[in-house]
């Protein structure tokens, strides 16, 4: 659906299953702008805003540079689509997606929103993994890996598996996990070796990545000690590429 007033054009497409909620996405950018509720603010901007009393993440992703505004108007589909379209696709396992929005300013994509619904998590996958002491932290990376492997058999891999993109809520005594910020993702049947890489952004230590890694490959059937080897040599690896890079930018580096 396109709206042209003058030289701005919207593009954007909602979810059928929230059709109620159209004018919302039409006054996206003053609702976003009015709500003062900012759940992070750093390349992108993320709001949670209220809407027929129902809570919604809208994120933002900032206007790009003027190469990516031409890559993404005549190449491909901007951040906002592409999150929009693998949510719906992997619906069950990410908070469910209500639409995205895009702005062309002159013909060229000046910014653009994905709305999703709000899913009211009691943790990350960040706080068992930094906390030593963290309750039933074991249980927890257990589950987690049960949930990765479901993702993987499913040829489902997000390429940016990090710790905040992770949220698990308790519902009856279950872990329930969902992944967010999905713009980066591949659907393919996947090798034990990407199994194993897409764990080494968690920046976990050896001994709880060897729990979850042990956990998996008994659930799947894989060789323990070939994904032990593999997933320790990916995670040391992602380390020191990022220490690395933080020495470079003279900020302190961990592990
Ligand atoms: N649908 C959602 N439900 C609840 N919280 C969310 C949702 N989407 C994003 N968030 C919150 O916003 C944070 C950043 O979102 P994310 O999409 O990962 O942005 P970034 O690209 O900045 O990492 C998350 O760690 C989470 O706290
Ligand atoms: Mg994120």
């Amino acid at each position: 659906m396109q709206i042209r007033t003058k030289s701005i054009a919207m593009k954007y497409q909602l979810n059928p299953q929230f059709s109620s909620l159209i004018d919302l996405v039409k006054d996206i950018q003053s609702i976003f702008e009015n709500s003062d509720i900012v759940l992070q603010d750093a390349r992108n901007k993320i709001k949670k805003i209220s809407y027929n009393n129902t809570d919604y993440v809208v994120k933002s992703f900032k206007k790009p540079n003027l190469a990516k505004q031409i890559l993404y108007t005549y190449c491909r589909e901007s951040k906002a689509q592409r999150s929009y379209r693998y949510s719906l696709k992997i619906a069950e396992h990410v908070p469910q997606a209500v639409a995205f929005v895009e702005f062309y300013d002159n013909g060229l994509l000046s910014g653009s929103y994905f709305i999703s619904e709000m899913f009211d998590y009691d943790l990350t996958i960040r706080e068992p993994l930094v906390d030593l002491l963290y309750a039933d932290r074991n249980l927890i990376f257990k589950a987690f890996a049960q949930f990765s492997l479901e993702l993987h058999q499913r040829g489902i891999l997000h390429n940016d598996y990090s710790p905040g993109n992770i949220l698990i809520k308790k519902i009856a005594g279950q872990l329930v996990f969902k992944i967010i910020d999905v713009n980066r993702m591949k659907f393919e049947p996947l090798s034990t070796r990407q199994r194993m890489a897409n764990f080494s952004m968690l920046w976990a230590s050896d001994d709880d990545l060897d729990t979850i890694v042990t956990e998996y490959a008994e659930r799947a059937h894989l060789d323990k000690a070939q994904c032990l080897s593999l997933a320790r040599t990916y995670n040391q690896g992602n380390k020191r590429i990022k220490n690395f890079k933080k020495r470079l930018k003279g900020r302190p580096v961990s592990d």
